[in-house]
């Protein structure tokens, strides 16, 4: 069975095909980056209007560069949410027309759903069930993954995303849009010589709050951000504290759920101190540790048509009605 999956719930444009049995045939991405850079942000009236302009060539490129007629394909999947109402639109008006004049049917995903199963794509998968800690510019989850469709929420966060922590501390310290990328580098050049506060870890829980370490880096950087190496041993102080929050808290998930298994995944699983940071607790903790390849962490099509091909092999896919929804409770999804 072969799914094309389209992913337009933010600033890039992706679409990929995957079959049930031979995995991923092809997966295509056009980012906005540079678009928005400009604007130090996503600008969301300028996202959907790529999204017009790109989606349908890179579906055509997809399918001529897979070989495959839109004959072959017997689903579309595309995010409906959560993400930005405009954005959204485009992908599924898209993918529901095509849908429609292909007769065949169309399955609405869940971005988050879509990450958490991303390692799903690479060569040694996760087996269920495991802890997901899902890390991206909207959401910052921990959930207890016990099935495809089964998942428990046992953490959040209550104010800023991991990402957005990073892409605001990014602002800060005068880097670009999107600032985690841009941050980590810097932070390269550092030395994490400052503490920053572990939020919320000296207390018993599974939720996060990262909005603190944005009035402590201001703190930082009027007291000695002066030079070049002042910046980039904050934003590794910074770093630091995220990666260790983070660490913290999901071994409190894998000793409260007794699950040896952690998957992580979303935009900020592709920082490589986080990556190390995470590891090293697993490793100690005689446990398993899955990520997407660097690519799958940010957002891209591959993930969404295998989400949609596992809910399409379910039985499950949409009426004729269009729906996006631009807040959208993992919890509330159906078991496969
Ligand atoms: O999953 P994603 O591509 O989009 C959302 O669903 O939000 O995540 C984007 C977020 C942005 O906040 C971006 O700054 C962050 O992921 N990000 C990173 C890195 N690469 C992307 N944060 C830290 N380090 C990175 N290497
Ligand atoms: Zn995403």
């Amino acid at each position: 069975m072969y799914v094309l999956g389209i992913e337009t719930s933010c600033d890039e444009t992706g679409v990929a095909i995957y079959h049930s049995q031979q995995g991923l045939i092809k997966d295509f991405l056009y980012s906005q980056i540079a678009m928005h850079n400009d604007y130090g942000g996503v600008v969301p009236e300028l996202a959907s209007r790529d999204h017009v302009r790109k989606l349908i060539p890179l579906i055509r490129q997809c399918l001529k560069e897979s070989q495959l007629t839109s004959a072959d394909i017997n689903g579309v999947a595309y995010t409906a949410g959560p993400g930005l109402m405009g954005a959204l639109l485009v992908g599924a008006v898209t993918a529901r027309s095509l849908a429609w004049t292909w007769q065949i049917p169309a399955i609405a995903v869940h971005h988050m759903e879509g990450h958490l199963l991303a390692p799903m794509l690479e060569v040694n998968p996760p087996a269920m069930p495991f802890v997901a800690l899902l890390i991206s510019g909207g959401h910052t989850l921990l959930i207890q993954v016990e099935d495809v469709g089964n998942y428990k929420l046992l953490g959040e966060s209550l104010d800023d995303a991991a990402g957005e922590a990073f892409d605001k501390t990014a602002k800060m310290l005068g880097l670009g849009y999107p600032g985690g990328p841009k941050l980590s580098k810097l932070a390269e050049q550092g030395s994490p010589q400052l503490k920053f506060p572990r939020p919320m870890t000296d207390r018993p829980g599974l939720n996060f709050s990262f909005s603190g370490l944005k009035t402590f880096t201001m703190n930082a950087l009027n007291a000695t951000g002066k030079t070049d190496q002042d910046k980039a041993n904050i934003a590794a102080a910074f770093q630091e504290a995220v990666a260790d929050t983070l660490s913290i808290k999901c071994k409190r998930a894998l000793q409260q759920t007794g699950l040896k298994r952690l998957v992580v995944a979303g935009g900020v699983s592709a920082n490589q101190h986080i990556r190390a940071t995470l590891t090293e607790m697993i490793m100690k903790e005689h446990s398993e540790i899955y990520f997407p390849r660097p690519e799958f962490c940010t957002d891209n099509g591959a993930m969404i048509a295998y989400a949609g091909c596992q809910r399409l092999l379910a039985g499950q896919h949409q009426d004729l009605e269009i729906h996006t929804r631009p807040r959208w409770p993992v919890n509330e999804l159906p078991n496969c």
